[in-house]
């Protein structure tokens, strides 16, 4: 095609369900449909290829006004509802800017400002997770009673991604297999410790380096959440878990919690939670996970609460 291909993922996937599948039908109209959105949205392709993600598609765009802008098309037509809705109640303070939306049932496409340079966060050229912690500032000062749309609690966001690795426990150690149960505890632990009066806040979802882009003045612009709403010391305790910027997990907790004026103590709590699952997934699959953090680590975190 005459735009960069999409990724091997995306490929195999997209073969898997040839012929005929959802998939398999957005990959080949996927030519079609980026230059519809170019047309539409008056923009052009700026000639660059970007490293792909999963399963979408990111093209760099030129807007008319000049502005530079990511064409992220997916055939997750609710995913990129509820990117939409958390992109718009952020503002541009954070994370990217949303610039235009369309959703169809076959898929969805987002305009979205481009972060330049925009290469992921390496962990360890930010020392204290000083950086880290004002992007988390901005990102979970919005109070869920602002956004605008439907999304879901941060614990059911959890508990299906629990559910959703116990796929991959088979093909793990038996003793590991044994702490999905302790693990499924500790969750209703923290869902039953949720204080009512507490306020709930947008939750990114999903802060590992490679949805923490570095922006001009080297500050960090979140992309790709996986939106959710709930208490800040969810997302401090993803974004600990799945960046290593030089101190155990304990402590780069404690640091994010105290930065951002947290409970240390339940972030720990959620930080476990998101160890386990990326530990869990990175176990298994082998993929490398993109803020160097170490899946063993992750994973006596997550089973003993320290490390
Ligand atoms: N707004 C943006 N500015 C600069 N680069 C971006 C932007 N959005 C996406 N990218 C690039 O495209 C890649 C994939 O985008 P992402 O939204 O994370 O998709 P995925 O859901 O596949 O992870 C990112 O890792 C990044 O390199
Ligand atoms: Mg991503």
């Amino acid at each position: 095609m005459r735009f960069p291909p999409p990724s091997k993922t995306l490929l195999e996937q997209a073969g898997e369900d040839a012929p005929g599948g959802q998939l398999w039908s957005w990959m080949r109209a996927l030519p079609e449909t980026i230059q519809r959105y170019l047309n539409r949205w008056r923009a052009e392709w700026t000639g660059e290829s970007l490293r792909q993600g999963y399963l979408g598609y990111v093209l760099p765009c030129r807007c008319r006004d000049g502005n530079a802008a990511i064409l992220k098309l997916s055939p997750d037509t609710h995913g990129a509802e509820e990117q939409a809705i958390a992109l718009s109640a952020w503002a541009g303070d954070g994370a990217v800017p949303l610039l235009a939306q369309s959703f169809e049932e076959t898929g969805a496409a987002l305009l979205i400002g481009r972060v330049v340079p925009g290469v992921a966060l390496r962990p360890l050229d930010d020392p204290s997770g000083e950086r880290i912690a004002s992007c988390l500032k901005r990102l979970t000062h919005i109070p869920a009673s602002s956004v605008r749309g439907s999304l879901p609690s941060g614990l059911e966001r959890l508990n299906a991604l629990i559910a959703a690795n116990a796929r991959h426990l088979h093909g793990l150690s038996p003793s590991l297999q044994r702490h999905q149960d302790g693990i499924i505890a500790l969750a209703n632990t923290v869902a039953r410790n949720l204080d009512p009066q507490a306020r709930a806040v947008l939750l990114h979802g999903d802060l590992h380096a490679g949805n923490l882009l570095v922006g001009g003045k080297k500050e960090l612009v979140a992309i790709d959440p996986t939106p959710a709403l709930g208490e800040s010391e969810q997302d401090i305790g993803d974004a600990a878990a799945k960046n290593d910027w030089g101190q155990d997990l304990s402590t780069r907790v404690r640091q994010l919690a105290e930065a951002c004026q947290a409970d240390s103590t339940k972030a720990a709590a959620y930080a476990r939670l998101a160890a386990w699952n990326s530990g869990i997934f990175h176990t298994a699959t082998g993929a490398e996970p993109p803020g160097g953090v170490d899946p063993e680590e992750l994973l006596k975190y997550a089973i003993t609460g320290s490390r």
